[in-house]
């Protein structure tokens, strides 16, 4: 790892990758579990949709393992040239070590910094910007950020209001300096605390630690008040929206994408709305993903990565659980064509 510092680096996604479970859960086969439909879904939220992972013994970092080994590949990288990996979790394997620490484990990164970020549906906008600094200040060359959520291992199946909500997922981005003027510009994070009772587990942290009558009573799941944090949600994504755009000087023409938590189609099409943004500028994968939590934001850049152009304005906008929001600006650094290497080593530092 570089220990000296140098100033002017500016941090850029060099690469993408996804993995999300081969089990597709419709709208149709959660009526049959609970008193709901298709049509509700689809009109209340926008989701078609979710993967679920299946399987004894996979937990996160199964999910995660999948897009950095993936993200690997396709950027040519080699274990030992990673500095360090974050992974962004609400659901991690165990309580400890850390899903980072495992993750590094399956894939043969070893004697580097790995640890988790727990922000809830903003944990890869909070990992990025942690990322980005390491990049900024020189202490790192290549920084790994998985945002990935086995949602399903704490959500309720008989209860209505959250189960046809959420989907298992995980997408990964390798975070270099640039050299070619792209990468990431700006990031805010933010919390409010006084948000933890709306949305958040009841049991099997150190404040009620799991027993029978926890299980019994069924307080490890997501306990949500949707009303009420749709009510946030939609206030603090389309404010963070807003100030990324307004501290960089941006309006709607000049914004290329907006990159949002995936939660609900109607608090994405709010921010949208509220950045004066045409939903054809909008990254969408709600529809048939769910909400992964941290990593609806990666997995949105992995489906649209195709699309997306070198100079690319993308603003970043999250809200989940804490409650927690944040924002990011940055200027994509790849286009789409060309081998993948190519790209890579296009936008490289070269190696002191
Ligand atoms: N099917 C049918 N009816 C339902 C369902 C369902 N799946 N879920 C709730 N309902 C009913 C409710 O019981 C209620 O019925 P009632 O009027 O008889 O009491 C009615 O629908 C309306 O309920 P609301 O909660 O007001 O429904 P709303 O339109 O607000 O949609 C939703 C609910 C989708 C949960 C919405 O509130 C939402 O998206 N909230 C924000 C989610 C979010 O952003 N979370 C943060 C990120 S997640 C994280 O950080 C882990």
């Amino acid at each position: 790892m570089t220990v000296q510092y140098r100033s002017g680096l500016r941090a850029a996604i060099t690469g993408v990758h996804g993995h999300v479970p081969d089990y597709v859960l419709s709208n149709a086969e959660l009526a049959a579990l609970v008193d709901t439909s298709d049509d509700w879904i689809t009109e209340r939220t926008g989701i078609r949709e979710r993967r679920i992972l299946k399987g004894e013994g996979l937990g996160t970092s199964h999910m995660a393992a999948e897009a950095v080994q993936g993200l690997l590949d396709k950027s040519d990288t080699k274990v030992e040239d990673i500095d360090l990996l974050i992974c962004a979790t609400t659901t991690p394997d165990m309580v400890f070590p850390s899903t980072a620490n495992l993750v590094c484990e399956m894939v043969g990164i070893r004697n580097i910094g790995s640890f988790d970020v727990q922000a809830a549906c903003s944990g890869f906008v909070y990992a990025l910007t942690i990322a980005s600094q390491f990049i900024e200040t020189g202490r790192c060359r290549k920084v790994v950020v998985v945002g990935a959520d086995k949602m399903s291992s704490i959500i309720d199946y008989t209860d209505r209001a959250t189960c046809v909500l959420f989907g298992d997922g995980a997408g990964a981005v390798l975070v270099e300096p640039s050299s070619n003027g792209y990468g990431i510009v700006d990031t805010l994070i933010r919390s409010d605390g006084s948000g933890a009772p709306h949305l958040h587990q009841k049991a099997g942290g150190s404040r009620m630690p799991p027993t029978a009558e926890t299980v019994a009573k069924r307080l490890h799941y997501v306990h949500q008040e949707g009303a009420a944090v749709y009510k946030f949600a939609v206030a603090r994504m389309a404010e963070v929206g807003a100030e990324i755009m307004m501290r960089n000087q941006l309006s709607a023409a000049t914004v290329d994408w907006l990159v949002p938590h995936q939660a609900n189609r109607r608090i994405i099409e709010a921010t949208a709305e509220r950045m004066g943004l045409p939903m054809d500028r909008v990254m969408m994968t709600i529809q048939k993903f769910g909400n992964t939590t941290a990593a609806t934001i990666p997995l949105s850049l992995w489906d649209y990565e195709p699309k997306l152009k070198k100079g690319d304005r993308l603003v970043m906008a999250a809200f989940g659980g804490g409650f927690t929001w944040g924002g990011a600006y940055l200027t994509w650094a790849y286009g789409a064509n060309g081998a993948m290497q190519q790209r890579v080593n296009e936008i490289r530092v070269p190696a002191e």
